[in-house]
């Protein structure tokens, strides 16, 4: 681990007090310039330091830190890349361009807020700093493209676990990968893959996933307030940690994307589905219907009955869960 990840940790750990230069480079056995160098380089990745006369160093600013260290000090596989950034355009433009150059499975790209946070669809996604996770992983499945949703509908899944362990809040599915609250959406997936042309297969896939975990109201754009929530404002008081979220996430995708071929998660899938047994909108290519959900797949397809009585199965497209 870099000094600078040890020096973090005692910081977290001294929380409420400061801590002196030398104190620090007793307990790392390193020089007191080197630490020093340390904070310089947290201080660089955003993390709010504050060196207070005789006292020594203290963390400062708000309490939800986002930070590489704090990510990894709670993931079941500390050893992943991680590009940590303060602003990008969006997470998934960065995870394809590092896949593109060869990075492996698990990488997990990071930010603060985003500039131009992609939705499905070709809609935008609404990217505020402080209270948002915005995160994309990059997976290397042995699976055919077409198999891809799969990744999308056990992403989709692994945020549910990973909010419900943090918050104790329950979450639910609105296929295919939008995760609801209280029937207001706090979390949208959009998964996109690259095919190796010679086999058929999925060379990368880049899973980005954005959570709202709090934001200011007064910020909300108008036709998002109704439609939208936030974690925390389901979790009666409850302070959850993005950085924490953020690895719990990519433990539970990390732990499903090993099911893939089993789908064994499929069936935690139908449980969480707030459209099983409904009436929805189904909307393919401009044309829109009503259905009856009557099933999901062992693909993740949605199996629905049209109201001439025929039933069929979705693999692409969206649903509208609201009254036509
Ligand atoms: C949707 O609701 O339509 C999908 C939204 C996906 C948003 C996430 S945020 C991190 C990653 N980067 C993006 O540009 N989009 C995804």
């Amino acid at each position: 681990m870099p000094i600078k990840d040890d020096v973090f940790q005692i910081l977290i750990e001294n929380r409420d007090k400061s801590i002196s230069g030398s104190d620090i480079a007793r307990a790392l056995g390193v020089t007191r310039a080197a630490v020093w160098k340390a904070i310089a380089a947290l201080r660089e990745e955003g993390v709010e330091v504050e060196a207070c006369t005789n006292r020594g160093y203290r963390l400062a600013g708000p309490a939800d830190i986002l930070s590489e260290p704090m990510i990894r000090q709670y993931l079941r596989q500390p050893d992943v890349s991680i590009e940590m950034l303060t602003n990008c355009d969006s997470t998934n433009n960065v995870a394809k361009r590092l896949a593109m150059q060869g990075a492996g499975e698990g990488t997990l790209v990071v930010t603060e807020t985003q500039t131009a946070g992609r939705g499905r669809l070709g809609r935008s996604f609404y990217s505020p700093g402080q209270g948002g996770v915005y995160m994309s992983v990059i997976l290397r499945p042995k699976l055919a493209v077409y198999d891809s949703v799969l990744i999308t509908a056990g992403a989709a899944v692994a945020v549910c676990r990973a909010i419900e362990i943090l918050s104790g809040v329950r979450a639910q599915i609105k296929w295919v990968n939008d995760v609801y609250i209280e029937g207001k959406k706090v979390c949208g997936i959009l998964t996109e893959a690259a095919s190796d042309l010679e086999s058929g297969g999925v060379e990368y896939i880049v899973v980005g996933i954005g959570i709202n975990v709090r934001l200011g109201k007064e910020s909300v754009p108008e036709e998002l307030a109704d439609v939208i929530t936030t974690v925390e404002e389901n979790a009666a008081g409850v302070h959850v940690g993005r950085s924490e979220l953020i690895a719990a996430v990519a433990n539970e995708l990390g732990e499903i994307s090993s099911q893939l071929e089993s789908g064994a998660f499929l069936e935690e899938y139908r449980a969480r589905s707030i459209v099983l047994g409904k009436k929805v909108l189904a909307i393919r290519a401009g044309e829109c219907e009503t259905v009856e959900v009557v099933g999901i797949d062992g693909r993740a397809g949605l199996v629905v009955r049209g109201e001439n009585g025929q039933e069929k199965t979705l693999h692409s497209g969206e649903i509208s869960i609201r009254p036509a």
